[in-house]
């Protein structure tokens, strides 16, 4: 921490400056998500939280489509992405011209879309969803058929919970995509007794071997109620360091593959965009009302 200090209390001083929030994404180093964050959480929370700030300024400490969506939700905030290649690799697989084609293909098929996309590819779809909340989405359209883009895996994962027929794109996480259920059965035989939770952006196969699958908020629930003596979370680095502040009793295996966009979003990062006011996201007005209408309609799905 002696080397972050310096740029904790710039930040510190600089957010009262210019009335700035941060919001951290799960993902976050330690010293970025407990040392400089104001709002934690998984995608859905920060989009929750973003439409309720309050101050001028939002720093998006996460990804790019997590700064768009705040920017759409609160238009009126400045909502900055103190690294603007942070990209993903799911929002990165599809365009609005690959949902207009999906369409075309399934006429009258709603079009459920991960928030893990840009704002245009939202305002071609009908609601979007979140990996805490996909179940409740796609229940909450009463059809036995969804188009559910981009992302393969989870979409094939949410259809073996709700039984509701996907028809899906070939996206996939660059970070959950590398796991196998090799990795499970290794971490098993390593680590007697281990609880397994894995993220649903992980192949089926993956998470079929886990004992438990959710959002990055869903694991931290878990291990907050359940309390188990030793576990391995499935997903990104950053994420049991993250956990594992909360809980010096839980021996947790560090199974794990980074995101390289996440990462770009150090602390220094963070500490230039609140100085020079970079990297400002803009939506375009007309795409930022389409898009709008299908989180809101997201958000206001019962949990
Ligand atoms: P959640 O935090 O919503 O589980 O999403 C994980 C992720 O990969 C975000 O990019
Ligand atoms: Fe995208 Fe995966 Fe990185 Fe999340 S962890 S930002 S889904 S590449």
């Amino acid at each position: 921490w002696a080397t972050f200090a310096e740029d904790i209390e710039a930040i510190e001083r600089l957010k009262v400056e210019h009335n700035a929030v941060i919001l951290a994404h799960n993902y976050m180093t330690p010293e970025v998500f407990l040392g400089v964050a104001d709002i934690r959480g998984d995608s859905l929370a920060l989009a929750r939280e973003a439409q309720r700030v309050d101050a001028d300024t939002i720093v998006l400490a996460g990804v790019h489509f997590m700064a768009e969506t705040a920017k759409v939700l609160n238009p009126a905030k400045r909502v900055l992405l103190p690294d603007l290649r942070s990209g993903c690799s799911l929002a990165e697989s599809i365009t609005a011209s690959d949902v207009a084609a999906l369409r075309e293909a399934h006429p009258g098929v709603p079009v459920v879309t991960y928030v893990n996309t840009s704002a245009e590819v939202k305002a071609a779809s009908d609601i979007t969803c979140t990996s805490g909340n996909a179940v409740q989405v796609i229940e909450s359209l009463g059809t036995d058929k969804v188009i559910m883009i981009p992302d393969q895996y989870l979409a094939r994962n949410i259809a073996a919970r709700t039984g509701v027929e996907v028809i899906t794109h070939p996206g996939a996480c660059e970070v959950h995509e590398r796991f196998t259920p090799l990795d499970i059965v290794q971490i098993r035989h390593d680590n007697p007794g281990v609880t397994v939770l894995a993220h649903p952006e992980c192949p089926p196969e993956v998470v079929a071997e886990a004992d438990y699958a959710g959002s990055t908020a869903d694991m931290q629930a878990y291990v907050d109620r359940e309390r188990p003596s030793r576990v391995a979370l499935i997903t990104e680095c950053s994420m049991s360091d993250n956990v594992a502040a909360d809980h010096p009793d839980i021996d947790f295996v560090r199974p794990c593959n980074l995101c390289p966009h996440m990462k770009r979003n150090t602390l220094r990062a963070i500490r230039t965009a609140l100085e020079t006011g970079t990297h400002e996201i803009t939506v375009d007005p007309a795409l930022a009302a389409g898009a709008r209408r299908a989180i809101e309609r997201m958000l206001a799905v019962p949990m």
